[in-house]
Formats: C-alpha cells, sequence, structure tokens
C-alpha cells in the first residue's frame, strides 16, 4: 500500500523541519536547546534544524530544501513576516502542517501559532515605565527589527500606555534589529543629542544591555532606568542584569519551543489543536 501525504514516510518516523530565523541571539539558542530537549521524549519525531542567520532569503531556501526533504510538518519563527509570508502559504496549501512561534507572518495560513502576546507586553512595559517615573520623563525606545512582528507589537502597546500619560515623552526612538552591539552604537548618537533621559526601553534585554553599556562608558547609567524584554536565566541573560542592578526590569518571553514538539506531535497523530496557543509572560524586578 502506498502511503501519501502526512504519515510515518521516513524509516517509521514522521520528519519535522525546524527553520530558526537565526542562532547568533541567546533567547534563540535557548529555543532550539528545548525543541531538542523535549523532542528526546518524542522518539517518532525526527528534527531537522536549520539557521537563517537573520536572512529572509536564506529562511526561504531553507523551506524549499524542507520541501525537497519531504517533511511531515514545519515549525518556523519566522525572521521578518512579509518576505517569509509566501514560502509558509505554500507549504500549507501543499497540506503540510505548520506551526509558527513567536514572530507572525502576514496570513493566517498556518496550523497553529505559539507565542507570547508581545502587545500585552508593551503595555505593561509602559505601566511599569509609567509607575517608576511616577509620569513624568524623557524615555527612548530602542526597536527592533522592524519586519518582525513583535518589533510591531511591543512598540504599538507601550506606545499605547504612554499616549495617556502627558508627562511622559518619547524623545529617540532608534532601531537596533535585536542587537546589543547596534543598540550601544545608537545609544551612544542619542547621549550626545539629549542631556536628561529617564528610561530607556528596549524591544528585548540584549538591546536593554548595550544601552546600559553605552551610559555607563559616558558616566551617564545612573542617571535613566533600563527596561528589557526576554528574562533569560543563565549568566549573561536578563534575570542576571535584573539581579546586578542593570535593568530595572524584564518581562519574560518564553520562546515556546517546548510547547512546539509537543503540539508537532499531536497534530502528527491527527488530534486537534488549537490556531492561536499564548504563552504567559511575567515581569521580573530585583
Ligand atoms: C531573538 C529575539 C528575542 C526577542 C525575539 C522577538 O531573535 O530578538 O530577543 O524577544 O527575538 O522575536
Amino acid at each position: 500500500m502506498l502511503v501519501a501525504g502526512c504519515g510515518r514516510t521516513h524509516h517509521g518516523k514522521f520528519l519535522v523541519g525546524f527553520s530558526q530565523a537565526n542562532l547568533g541571539e541567546p533567547w534563540r539558542v535557548a529555543m532550539n536547546a528545548e525543541v531538542a530537549a523535549r523532542a528526546r521524549d518524542f522518539p517518532d519525531l525526527e528534527i531537522v534544524y536549520a539557521d537563517a542567520k537573520q536572512d529572509n532569503a536564506t529562511q526561504v531556501a531553507d523551506v524549499e530544501n524542507f520541501l525537497r526533504q519531504k517533511i511531515d510538518l514545519l515549525i518556523i519563527s519566522p525572521n521578518e513576516a512579509k518576505p517569509l509570508t509566501d514560502i509558509v502559504m505554500r507549504v500549507y496549501n501543499a497540506k503540510i502542517p505548520v506551526i509558527i512561534l513567536d514572530r507572525e507572518i502576514d496570513a493566517d495560513t498556518y496550523t497553529t501559532f505559539i507565542g507570547a502576546d508581545n502587545r500585552a507586553i508593551g503595555r505593561a512595559a509602559g505601566e511599569f515605565a509609567d509607575s517608576i517615573l511616577g509620569g513624568r520623563g524623557n524615555i527612548v525606545e530602542i526597536v527592533g527589527l522592524p519586519g518582525s512582528t513583535p518589533a510591531r507589537d511591543r512598540s504599538a502597546g507601550f506606545r499605547e500606555v504612554v499616549a495617556k500619560s502627558p508627562g511622559l515623552r518619547i524623545v529617540h526612538d532608534p532601531v537596533a534589529n535585536w542587537l546589543r552591539e547596534e543598540a550601544m552604537t545608537q545609544m551612544e548618537a542619542v547621549l550626545q543629542a539629549h542631556s536628561h533621559i529617564d528610561l530607556v526601553y528596549a524591544h528585548n534585554d540584549p538591546m536593554a544591555i548595550g544601552a546600559y553599556l553605552a551610559a555607563k562608558a559616558k558616566g551617564r547609567d545612573k542617571e535613566m532606568k533600563f527596561i528589557g524584554i526576554d528574562g533569560l536565566p543563565g549568566m549573561d541573560g536578563g534575570r542576571q542584569a535584573v539581579a546586578d542592578g542593570k535593568l530595572a526590569a524584564t518581562f519574560v518571553y518564553p520562546t515556546g519551543g517546548k510547547a512546539a514538539v509537543e503540539i508537532a506531535n499531536q497534530i502528527l497523530n491527527h488530534e486537534t489543536v488549537p490556531k492561536r496557543i499564548t504563552l504567559p509572560s511575567d515581569r521580573v524586578t530585583p
């Protein structure tokens, strides 16, 4: 008998392609580690990994390559929404289930989306900023990769709150593409342009720490508070930066790696799964 489409076509195992946006950022390394750890509990799943190195064209090619390998399911964390939408659509329209992690595409052609609510996290960061500033102050917002949906949503949520608090002003909003080094460079220019800054809201912890280091190098780190997002454990993570007094707060952004493997297993075993799974976040302060 011939078995077509989704089934145990690969030596009795399901082949799952996992397309990661990049492995240069610690949060994504943590996501892959979570996937690999949970996959050990599902011997029927064989996971193949691809690293797009922050490049949309590479990520499209990675997924095309998965299609040639005849994957049974795709897990993807897209680098940017628009450039990855068509290829995800192609996979989904070929009746291959798709799990999207953390960053979204511009369509609903996927089986399940797993991720935290970035708009809500942005709002929570805004409320925290408003409260520690007592409703007054100059804010710098350091923006992640603009074509990635968490940057858009973390900004929108934060600005919703700032708009309601007339004493808060966003004086500068440089783009640093999620990267610590770029945030350092951007912050150096911001420090030159503004003689007084009360708070830096960065869309992730690496950028918050980069901004902190730039301010510290100029002897201005005590002048302002720093807020980040991710809250990774470990020596270089955001939790430690909060414990060390570098960041006033971070917001946990779960990677979803564990849930992705569990949902993949359910889909491949023909169980029904929700269209969206919203992971919880948490505020971390000293
Ligand atoms: C890693 C990262 C995280 C951030 C997430 C948003 O690539 O920049 O720091 O929370 O992506 O998608």
